[in-house]
């Protein structure tokens, strides 16, 4: 007899999309994933290819079905989880995007927003958003959409255009055109969303000269979001979870009390403190972010983002050509010259938290004529490190319960598989890294999001008692090393930024 008791995840990433189905018990059934094209049509500029987004995420979830040999009438539920702020914009009749999404790492909007910020907004948009006025955001995306995409602004006036991060447009496909929402961790990514009070700014949209009639509605990250049309599954699955990939992991990782930690290595970075039932302002060029919402009431992170962690291996594999497999990279940094101090400073697309500093690039410090792949390597995976201690440090300084909660920090993603590099990052930031036992944190964070609302699953507190360790590494380095390997990261970092 069939049993609706399966939930799938979908992860919508930068560089690939994942389906992940899980039974009742949250054990994963099947999993399946499919890269696609990045686009780089000038310096600095990031596209992906809508249809490349859409069919990736369908393609995916019917093989997750096929190879877990589940049908769509035995899925109780979906969650949506997605790279954060990428931005598209599409026709609500056709439901056809008016132009490649522009990826979160995308800069170039970084004009318009110095713009933004010499007519005085920024304290403004730190107030009301938690975010300071960046490219990284998608508000001035849709803005350079509108001013740039032939008749999207007047089309955008006339109510035809609809606005959505990644989640929202897949939710639209999903349903068939019938739903346009979001929840409220990625609208928080918008620089529209006024995080305390849970609505779109309209003194923000007024600024940016936004439209209301773009935008989606908000609801909470478990709720029924809307039923997927039947020719995609053969079945309307309800979608009962939504959150943006770093807060689906926040959620996977069970940080649901204050204090609590978690950084997650994909592409990039993001470190995600559980700041509770306030927002905490940093004064240390932090974000303050929403870190999931239920039932109408909101939990805060104050988040570091670091833009290039697993690109950096990337880098050494496809642009460098060092290395064949990312699995390399650990085994070539261990036997790199310790006597050799070189950093890379990985600034591809500019440098995030807590630099902000749109216009540097990446360099290399401290090569001698013995200096090959091997400290490539090593200096790769270090800067990965010293990022993390640098958002930490920035962290502790902007909230003292940074200190409680145990003083670990949970890790997760494709770069923890590791154990050279997670050994370092303790090392480095002299503090325990946990790595549990589920690495599937994000995808886990939106199947329990989902589970939840179908009523499968327990609620926050007891979620977080299933919570498994698989390894602690214990900072093990001489503290007169750790701070000299430091400050050269520092001393490279500050050669490297621009102002
Ligand atoms: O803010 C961008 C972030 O959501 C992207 O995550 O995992 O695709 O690097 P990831």
């Amino acid at each position: 007899m069939a049993t609706t008791r399966h939930i799938l995840a979908i992860d919508q990433g930068t560089t690939s999309s994942r389906a992940i189905l899980f039974d009742a018990t949250l054990r994963v059934v099947a999993t399946a994933q499919r890269e696609f094209p990045q686009h780089f049509p000038a310096s600095g500029w990031v596209e992906h290819e809508p249809e490349d987004l859409w069919e990736s995420v369908l393609a995916t979830c019917r093989e997750a079905m096929a190879k877990g040999r589940v049908s769509g009438n035995e899925i109780a539920a979906i969650g949506i989880t997605n790279q954060r702020e990428t931005t598209l914009v599409w026709d609500r009749r056709t439901g056809q995007a008016i132009h490649r999404a522009i990826v979160w790492q995308d800069r170039r909007t970084a004009a318009a927003c110095a713009k933004l910020s010499e007519a005085g907004h920024d304290s403004l948009v730190s107030e009301r958003t938690g975010l300071r006025i960046d490219p990284y955001f998608s508000a001035t995306k849709i803005a350079w959409l509108l001013d740039n995409v032939p008749g999207a602004r007047k089309r955008a006036e006339a109510g035809e255009l609809a606005f959505g991060t990644v989640d929202s447009f897949l939710l639209w496909r999903l349903t068939g055109g019938a739903v346009h929402a979001t929840d409220a961790t990625n609208a928080a990514r918008t620089m529209l969303f006024d995080i305390r009070r849970g609505v779109w700014d309209a003194d923000l949209l007024k600024i940016l000269d936004i439209p209301a009639s773009l935008l989606p509605e908000v609801k909470d990250c478990a709720g029924l979001f809307g039923r997927t049309a039947p020719e995609h599954f053969g079945a309307t699955i309800p979608v009962r979870g939504m959150a943006g990939d770093q807060q689906a992991a926040t959620i996977g990782q069970a940080c649901f009390t204050p204090g609590m930690v978690k950084s997650t290595y994909g592409t990039g970075c993001f470190a995600l403190l559980n700041t509770g039932s306030e927002p905490v302002i940093s004064q240390n060029r932090l974000l303050s972010t929403i870190a999931y919402q239920f039932g109408g009431k909101r939990s805060y992170a104050l988040e570091g983002s670091i833009f290039i962690a697993g690109a950096a291996v990337q880098w050494l594999r496809d642009g460098l050509g060092i290395i064949e497999k990312a699995s390399e990279t650990g085994p070539l940094a261990e036997a790199a010259d310790p006597s050799q101090a070189v950093y890379l400073v990985p600034a591809f697309v500019g440098l995030g938290a807590p630099h902000w500093d749109a216009e540097a690039r990446g360099a290399i410090f401290g090569l001698t004529r013995n200096s090959g792949p091997r400290e490539f390597a090593r200096a790769a995976l270090e800067s990965v490190c010293y990022q993390t201690l640098d958002l930490l440090e920035a962290m502790q300084a902007d909230w003292p319960g940074a200190r409680q909660g145990g003083s670990v920090l949970r890790v997760d993603g494709g770069m923890v598989a590791s154990d050279w590099t997670m050994q370092r990052l303790a090392d480095i930031l002299g503090l325990p890294v946990d790595r549990p036992e589920v690495l599937e944190t994000t995808a886990l964070g939106a199947a329990y999001l989902a589970g939840l609302d179908a009523g499968l699953l327990p609620e926050p507190e007891r979620f977080a008692d299933l919570w498994r360790l698989e390894h602690r590494f214990m900072p093990g380095m001489a503290a007169t090393q750790r701070e000299r390997l430091v400050k050269g990261w520092r001393d490279s970092v500050r050669r490297t930024l621009t102002a």
